[in-house]
């Protein structure tokens, strides 16, 4: 049976009654098959999970979607029944934030400035913000973020070791279309000849990720995307998977952001660099 409330006394209420290990997985809504392969592994290790759904105005910038983010809360709620989730927060933006606009917030540090934080100030404060009071909101023993936002993972893994938080982070591969674009719920925002444009950015990591050598990885990658007049590219990186400087050797990561139309996407995927390559 899954459980739907509004209100944090009611969460609390709930909670009290469900025993054993708590876990959470956290979402704006619009949910798909990626924000379900987070309920169901979730659900493989827990007594008990829960699942969020809210909007958060915090992490938006002025210019950005937080008004058309879509909103479904009625189907969403659908999906975490089929996933069997015991229960479902969906609290409104006064729910979260009593007072407003907090005063106090979470300040992600240098990680917050580059890629995803170079292009929206404030984004990743206003995330953690609201990871930090919904994980005590919910008190959960364990939280599930996906690898598609790669940097988001990373900040809340830090944030839990930087300021000693008492819950286990799990991150979860990226799910993906046929065609490799990773699921998002920005995609529905694409036209046809925009989703087919969009297919550059998982082709351009996948093949970028077959090279050794941090130059012909890069190389190739932006080729891909330069040849598809229909993406225009914020950024293409790679990094350690620390999200640190330019690595030569070992696991990295490749990461790009780019613009399809309107709509704005971001993707990654591991790899691994030898010198000798
Ligand atoms: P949202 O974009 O709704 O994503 C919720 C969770 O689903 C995140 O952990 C995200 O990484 C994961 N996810 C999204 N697409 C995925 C895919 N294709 N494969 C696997 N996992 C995927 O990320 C947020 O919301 C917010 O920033 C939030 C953490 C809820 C804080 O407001």
């Amino acid at each position: 049976m899954t459980d739907v409330v509004h209100t944090r006394t009611d969460l609390a209420t709930n909670l009290a009654a469900g025993a054993g290990e708590v876990a959470v997985v956290m979402t704006m809504g619009a949910l798909h098959e990626g924000h379900r392969q987070l309920m169901r592994v979730a659900r493989e290790r827990n007594a008990f999970v829960v699942v969020t759904i809210f909007v958060n105005p915090l992490q938006f910038g002025p210019n950005e979607d937080y008004a058309k983010y879509p909103r479904t809360l009625a189907v969403d709620v659908e999906a975490c029944r089929a996933e069997g989730v015991d229960l479902v927060f969906a609290p409104d933006r006064d729910e979260v934030y009593p007072d407003g606009r907090p005063q106090v917030t979470m300040n992600p540090g240098p990680l917050g400035e580059i890629l995803e934080g170079a292009s929206r100030p404030g984004h990743f404060s206003g995330m953690l913000t609201v990871v930090q009071k919904l994980l005590l909101l919910t008190r959960a023993d364990r939280a599930y973020f996906g690898e598609k936002d790669f940097q988001q993972l990373t900040l809340i893994r830090r944030m839990v070791r930087d300021l000693e938080l008492d819950v286990e982070i799990v991150g979860v591969p990226t799910v993906r279309e046929p065609d490799g674009l990773a699921l998002s719920s920005r995609n529905r925002f694409l036209s046809p000849a925009e989703r087919r444009a969009a297919g550059a950015l998982s082709q351009a990591l996948r093949e970028g990720a077959t090279h050794r050598d941090a130059e012909s990885v890069l190389r190739t990658a932006g080729k891909i995307l330069a040849d598809e007049p229909g993406v225009r590219v914020d950024y293409l990186a790679l990094t350690g998977i620390d999200l640190s400087g330019p690595p030569i050797e070992g696991p990295a990561r490749l990461l790009v952001a780019a613009k399809v139309g309107a709509t704005r996407l971001i993707d990654n995927v591991g790899l691994r660099l030898a010198t000798d390559a």
